[in-house]
């Protein structure tokens, strides 16, 4: 039987650096799944907080000449006051630093140790002081550390290991036979192929002479244990463990949301460690991908890491939210720019959804001035198939963590409400005295439209749901949520309400608007110096260039992909070959104007899936989102032909 508890957790994130966008998604997205899951009548615990201890951030602390303790508490306090700007509401935030902590971690450590699962024993080997880690040889790059592009230093010392080779074989079984254990798919492959090499055992421990700052082994005064050692138990001390109520009602319904840089510490460390100290291991792990900001992995250095802080100031906190979730399909990377951030706020927010809701408003106040009126039957004008479907596929979705695809499903019915309307064009029916009790029936179907998307956008933007609900007469639950279960109910928005003047949910945002002098209430900026996601392009040289291999090709077959408005997938000459390319141009062009239609092709971009659907290349197009022009030729060229 399904449990109808939920724990959901996410990274606790190191205090070395200001939270940032990516900090920022993973904390959404969990944050979205929780109020999902409360939806759907569970009940819910949230964890989010910090890791404190370790070599990192010792040289962050002295960089800014301070203890590590005043330094932590610092930066863990920029974490706490981050979340409820963001409308995250997490049940609890949980430092190492406290001491309830550090006592599990000790009391696991003990216990490992007890069952002879951890040794003490001399070792020579590469070690990284940026990741705070031992390498193998093979695991280098080229004798550099992968993530910091340096040469791991020699280093001699005696440390406690920890022995994960025995558990490897039942690891891998539990994978094989938890579909979903591991989500999305492509993971669970990742650490399976990783899983086929023999684990080595992990040092978990650190002399006190080379580091101060962390837990102090039970066993052995002289060491520190090792920083993932310390963090990955936070999962189980927060809520309690182990006889704590929390950790009893919801350790077993324990889901952790990270990405992908910390899987094989979630997906090999941690289970192993739980089975070793003879804990039931967690029920889930959720792995996403990368955030780059235009086009570049967030660095200091290039200049881009985005401040969720100042992206809410200018566009709102449910805005921001929208668009990490509609964006990013989740367990893949995706793009941040400024530029693609506006458009899908002018085009889904401020269009699709603001202009349906302000124009049912207005026709409301026009044509019963303001009151609900009765409805009246009218069987075959009922919108209840359209929320139907929006309701069960936002709900499908969601399960699987799909955001994107959940989102899609409740834009598909205000897309169907906006047909809705200019089929039953409700200003002719107002012209006509025997016409009154049809046109109830579409205006009273459209106000319940839209409470069921006012009800279905609660997790993703849940000050805009409130903002609905209250302007449609609703009284909001005190729990702040309708359940799913009730949303298809028709008829729920009372006959005799006088409803709101119809209000502005999400203004558009000038996009010619250039004026950066005043940062605070410039409603949009210029593309450069925006103060938090420079549009910066790397420079190149003709060597990189030349890499890019550019070719003509000829569409050979176009067809639309289920779910996405956007995307076709789009079978394409090559000459020597035949790609399917999947292309974000649906809103623009539809399949039959394709077919037979040159165009430019980027021939050996590595291969993606995009809605499911394998892409071998991209096409190339000009102009912003809403605006594209496919790149081609003013003459007839053979597919296959090289652009120089
Ligand atoms: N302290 C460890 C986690 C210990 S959990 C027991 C750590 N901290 S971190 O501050 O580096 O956070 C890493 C996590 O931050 C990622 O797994 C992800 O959740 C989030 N992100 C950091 N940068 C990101 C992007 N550019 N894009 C998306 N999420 C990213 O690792």
């Amino acid at each position: 039987m399904e449990t109808r508890t939920q724990f959901f957790t996410t990274p606790i994130y190191y205090v070395n650096a200001q939270p940032h966008l990516g900090h920022a998604y993973t904390t959404i997205a969990a944050d979205v799944a929780t109020r999902f899951k409360q939806m759907d009548g569970h009940d819910t615990y949230f964890l989010t907080g910090t890791d404190e201890h370790g070599d990192k951030i010792v040289q962050a602390a002295q960089k800014q000449n301070q203890s590590p303790q005043e330094y932590v508490n610092k930066i863990s306090q920029l974490f706490q006051d981050l979340w409820p700007r963001l409308s995250v509401q997490n049940n609890q935030f949980i430092r190492t630093t406290d001491p309830s902590h550090i006592q599990v971690v000790k009391n696991l450590l003990t216990r490992i140790h007890d069952k002879g699962d951890i040794y003490f024993s001399s070792y020579e080997g590469q070690y990284c002081f940026g990741c705070e880690r031992f390498y193998q040889d093979r695991e280098l790059v080229e004798g550099k550390c992968p993530d910091h592009g340096v040469a791991p230093s020699t280093i001699k010392e005696s440390n406690y290991f920890f022995k994960m080779g025995q558990y490897q074989d039942w690891l891998i079984d539990h994978i094989k036979t938890h579909p979903g254990f591991i989500h999305p798919r492509q993971y669970e492959t990742e650490l399976l192929s990783f899983l086929k090499e023999p684990l080595e055992d992990l040092c978990i421990s650190r002399p006190k002479s080379r580091l101060t700052w962390g837990i102090t082994l039970p066993f052995d005064s002289d060491y520190v244990t090792y920083v993932w050692f310390d963090a990955l138990v936070n999962y189980i001390s927060a809520p309690g463990y182990p006889d704590g109520a929390l950790f009893k009602k919801f350790w077993p319904s324990a889901r952790h949301f990270v990405a992908k840089d910390i899987i094989k510490p979630h997906g090999i460390y941690w289970p192993i460690m739980l089975k070793a100290a003879g804990i039931d291991i967690y029920a889930g792990l959720n792995v996403h991908g990368f955030w780059n900001v235009s086009g570049s992995k967030m660095s200091k250095s290039v200049g881009n890491v985005t401040d969720p802080v100042a992206v809410t100031d200018r566009y709102g906190v449910d805005a921001f939210r929208y668009f990490l979730m509609r964006e990013m399909v989740f367990g893949l990377d995706a793009n941040f720019t400024e530029d693609v951030l506006v458009s899908r706020i002018n085009a889904d927010l401020a269009n699709d959804l603001g202009n349906l809701f302000s124009r049912v408003l207005s026709m409301n106040l026009k044509y019963f001035k303001g009151v609900v009126p009765a409805m009246t039957s009218a069987p075959d004008i009922s919108l209840v198939p359209d929320a139907q479907a929006a309701v069960d596929g936002f709900q499908k979705a969601m399960a699987r963590y799909e955001f994107h695809k959940a989102i899609a499903a409740v834009w598909q019915f205000v897309s169907s409400m906006n047909k809705y309307i200019d089929m039953h064009e409700p200003w002719k029916l107002a012209k006509e005295e025997d016409k009154r009790p049809l046109l109830a029936a579409v205006i009273c179907n459209l106000l319940e439209g839209l409470r069921t998307v006012a009800c279905l956008i609660y997790p993703v933007m849940p000050g805009t749901s409130e903002k609905m609900l209250t302007a449609l007469g609703m009284t909001i639950p005190e729990k702040g949520f309708f359940l799913l279960d009730e949303i298809l109910s028709w008829g729920q928005i009372q006959p005799g309400t006088r409803l709101a003047k119809p209000a502005i949910l999400f203004p558009r945002i000038d996009v010619s608007a250039t004026d950066a002098s005043d940062e605070k209430t410039a409603p949009a900026k210029k593309k450069t110096g925006t103060g938090f996601t420079p549009e910066i392009k790397p420079v190149i040289t003709m060597e990189d260039f030349a890499k890019i291999d550019l070719r003509t090709g000829a569409i050979l077959a176009a067809e639309k992909i289920a779910g996405s408005d956007k995307l076709l997938k789009l079978q394409v000459d090559l000459g020597t070959d035949t790609r399917q390319v999947v292309a974000g141009i649906g809103r623009q062009y539809t399949p039959k104007d394709l077919v037979g239609r040159q165009v430019v092709v980027v021939a050996n971009l590595k291969q993606a899936t995009l809605m499911g659907e394998d892409s071998q290349g991209m096409v190339l197009a000009a102009g912003t989102k809403k605006e594209l022009v496919l790149a081609g030729f003013d003459v007839q060229v053979s597919p296959g032909s090289p652009i120089k």
